[in-house]
């Protein structure tokens, strides 16, 4: 139990859900497998679980210690142990929280969008769902609505604070998200040609790594822990000082991971049965469903469809709360303004941030088509994310790792850890 006046998790389970949930969300179910899909499949899942595993869970260790050693946001923490320098990295963090949580509202806003169509049944009169994903994507007012709504729903969590908004919300939601996955699993592999995506998924081809494969797999992995911006620094100053960090990252970890890995098996055999391509990009998810569930009788088509997007957004609105968690922090500790004002402020202003990817697919040409690299042209939205998340969080996490090691110092991680694991003092204490 934490009990420092910023509030806390309840109990250690409290804080693995919330960590958990902020974890899995679109990153693993709509993001994962479309990397994948374009990565070579197998090969870049490989690579994936070596990034989770050996980089991503130590630093989340780090990251959740540094947080409730100091029992603050990532500015603070930095500042408070390494001073004003080093307290640029933090604020850093926290403009990459912003950013990320940006682009992040749109998507949900999608998910939230498609929830409504399947709930409809319009949406299963359309013949080509990859045509009706670009037309979606597009519509200004449409998505509008939607973001506009997940985001009122992410600051009144927020707003709620640690344990009734966001512990709360957490120990329900992430296992009703396991059960419908393990079912839409069952169900693709029953298909024809479901043979196929398993072993696009399980057997890699080792010819299909390359450095690019390598580094998106690590900042596939860092976005989908929430690591190198600070969310977990956050998520550990509201912990006991008498909880175990290592067993709980190490849940978190293999949760994210395991919902990552059942989010490829489920979706490669339902592609692949749809005779569709693993490498459609970021509509893989939008499109390559909406085709099976079609193919089911109405009413099932709307109960599986519908309990699939609701749940993504669940998935997705868990994250969101802990990416808008990590400004707020900050405004409350460091400007002194009330969780209401700086719910409010940010959740606003992060809204208006959003609008341009919000119209980078379809609606605004100039936005849409807004530069070129590596080969192909890029919206504005990919480059937030490749600014903010794919070059920035592995950056945060590099950084953090030499601020342990060098300023802070091991033995310090060490003491800080042994609080709730007695037997690791004097572990790690080698530079
Ligand atoms: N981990 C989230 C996902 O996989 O969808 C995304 C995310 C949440 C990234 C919170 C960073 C963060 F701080």
């Amino acid at each position: 139990m934490n009990n420092n006046s910023r509030g806390g998790f309840s109990s250690k389970l409290g804080f693995i859900a919330a960590a958990a949930g902020s974890a899995v969300g679109l990153g693993n179910i709509w993001q994962f497998p479309y990397v994948a899909g374009q990565n070579g499949g197998a090969a870049f899942l490989l690579i994936y679980i070596l990034c989770i595993f050996l980089i991503g869970l130590p630093i989340m260790v780090g990251e959740i210690a540094v947080g409730r050693n100091t029992l603050a946001n990532p500015y603070g923490a930095y500042k408070k142990l390494g001073g004003k320098s080093w307290a640029l990295v933090g604020l850093f963090g926290i403009i990459c929280g912003v950013m990320i949580l940006s682009f992040y509202n749109v998507v949900s806003g999608w998910a939230l969008g498609y929830f409504i169509q399947i709930v409809k049944g319009d949406i299963f009169q359309e013949t080509d769902f990859s045509a009706y994903f670009k037309n979606y994507t597009a519509d200004f007012l449409d998505n509008l609505i939607y973001s506009i709504i997940f985001m009122l729903l992410t600051a009144f969590i927020v707003y709620k604070g640690i344990q009734k908004g966001i512990e709360g919300a957490s120990k329900v939601l992430m296992p009703t998200l396991f059960f419908i996955l393990i079912v839409l699993i069952i169900y693709g592999l029953t298909l024809p040609n479901a043979k196929e995506g398993v072993e696009f998924y399980l057997l890699p081809d080792f010819s299909l790594i390359n450095p690019a494969t390598i580094y998106s797999a690590l900042g596939q992995a860092f976005f989908s822990l929430s690591l190198g911006m600070g969310a977990l620094i956050t998520y550990g100053s509201y912990i006991g000082k008498n909880d175990n960090i290592i067993s709980s990252a190490t849940m978190v970890t293999i949760t994210d991971s395991l919902v990552a890995f059942l989010a490829g098996l489920m979706i490669f055999p339902l592609v692949f049965s749809q005779g569709q391509s693993p490498s459609e990009g970021p509509g893989l998810v939008f499109v390559a469903l909406l085709g099976v569930f079609k193919s089911m009788p109405v009413l099932v088509g709307k109960f599986v469809g519908g309990s699939f997007f609701l749940l993504l957004c669940f998935a997705a609105l868990t994250s969101t709360i802990s990416l808008l968690e990590v400004p707020v922090a900050y405004l409350i500790d460091e400007k002194k303004w009330s969780r209401i004002k700086a719910v409010s402020v940010m959740a606003i202003l992060i809204f208006l941030i959003g609008l341009p990817s919000m119209l980078s697919y379809g609606a605004v040409d100039f936005l849409s088509n807004f530069t070129f690299y590596e080969g192909s042209s890029k919206t504005f939205m990919d480059v937030v994310q490749d600014i903010f998340f794919v070059i920035s969080l592995p950056l945060g996490g590099f950084l953090l790792s030499i601020f342990i090691a060098y300023k802070w110092k091991m033995n310090n991680l060490s003491a800080e850890i042994s609080y709730g694991f007695k037997s690791y003092q004097g572990k790690g204490k080698r530079i």
